[in-house]
């Protein structure tokens, strides 16, 4: 198998390949290992300058790629367009370009515009990863993700996932289908066929508007929060109508005679996507992909600037 990347950037997992996202895996197994030592910190990444720049909100992804790149002792800068000059109307290109004259080998970026990963990939001279781009893509969590699975069910291959949730306006989810499939999964969406785009049967991906229906056919259930940030309008009644038909609850999955593997990228709503029993409960995995998400991101940041 090859030791290198496909890719020089990575904006989404459309542009990898089945054998990219394999030698993340393994490169990711060995970070895993290295993150449970009493001494969590290798060398691989000294003298290499990483900038974390997020223009919009996060918690878990951007602690986790800052925690990643310490744990492989690069030089980290955080960037957050609140406290920046991004509100006196400078350009990203701009923002960009005078942390890179800083001599920046790596962007790390979140940004609420589709493509603006890519936009800058083209643009500039460091290696770009995208954290998170509007609607569009979030790699890293859809490669945790991937991870998580094998990790629990020894195999991707033949997998049934359903994806549960507000498709429409989920970047988790385009990247989910892409890499599960290239891995050899199954997926499935399901939620209200408002918040289903029309175009989710265009990659491959079965659509399901009923939850039991979707919870009988997949082992492995992704559950999504509604994002009402990026909602310009309803698109269900009320939120209690919502809870009734798409919300996970303890009755929901002990009605399945199965076990299904319960799977969150957060931020968690409680009691509304899901209750507490079943993201706290024994079929849950949510803190599993927490803890994955440092070494695949060591694994990316690794293979990247190997590149
Ligand atoms: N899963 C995820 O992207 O979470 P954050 O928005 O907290 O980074």
């Amino acid at each position: 198998m090859s030791q290198a990347l496909s890719v020089k950037h990575l904006t989404g997992i459309k542009n990898l390949s089945p054998e990219d996202i394999n030698l993340v895996f393994s490169t990711a197994v060995n970070f895993k290992e290295v993150i449970n030592r009493p001494i969590k910190k290798v060398p691989s990444l000294r003298d290499v300058t990483i900038a974390n720049l997020f223009f919009e909100n996060s918690t878990r992804t951007r602690i986790s790629f800052e925690l990643a790149e310490k744990r492989l002792s690069a030089d980290v800068l955080n960037f957050s367009s609140s406290a920046s000059s991004v509100s006196k109307g400078e350009t990203l290109i701009d923002t960009v370009n005078n942390i890179l004259a800083m001599k920046v080998d790596m962007v790390v970026m979140r940004h609420p515009k589709p493509g603006a990963a890519i936009f800058l990939s083209e643009r500039v001279n460091a290696k770009i990863i995208n954290a998170g781009d509007g609607t569009h893509e979030h790699p890293t969590q859809a490669l945790l993700d991937a991870y998580s699975i094998k990790e629990k069910h020894g195999t991707l291959k033949g997998i049934r996932v359903a994806i549960i949730g507000d498709i429409m306006h989920s970047r988790v989810a385009l990247s989910n289908i892409f890499c599960l499939q290239k891995c050899g999964a199954e997926v499935m969406v399901c939620g209200p066929p408002t918040l289903i785009p029309k175009f989710m049967e265009e990659t491959g991906a079965r659509v399901e508007f009923n939850l039991k229906k979707a919870l009988q056919w997949c082992d492995v259930a992704n559950v999504l929060r509604i994002q009402l940030e990026r909602q310009d309008i309803k698109y269900f009644p009320s939120l209690r109508e919502y809870i009734m038909q798409y919300g996970i609850n303890k009755n929901v999955l002990d009605g399945l005679g199965k076990k299904v593997t319960i799977m969150h990228p957060g931020p968690i709503n409680r009691g509304v996507e899901i209750t507490s029993d079943v993201a706290d409960g024994s079929q849950s995995i949510i803190l599993d992909q927490v803890e994955n998400g440092v070494a695949i991101r060591m694994a990316v940041l690794y293979l990247l600037a190997s590149k």
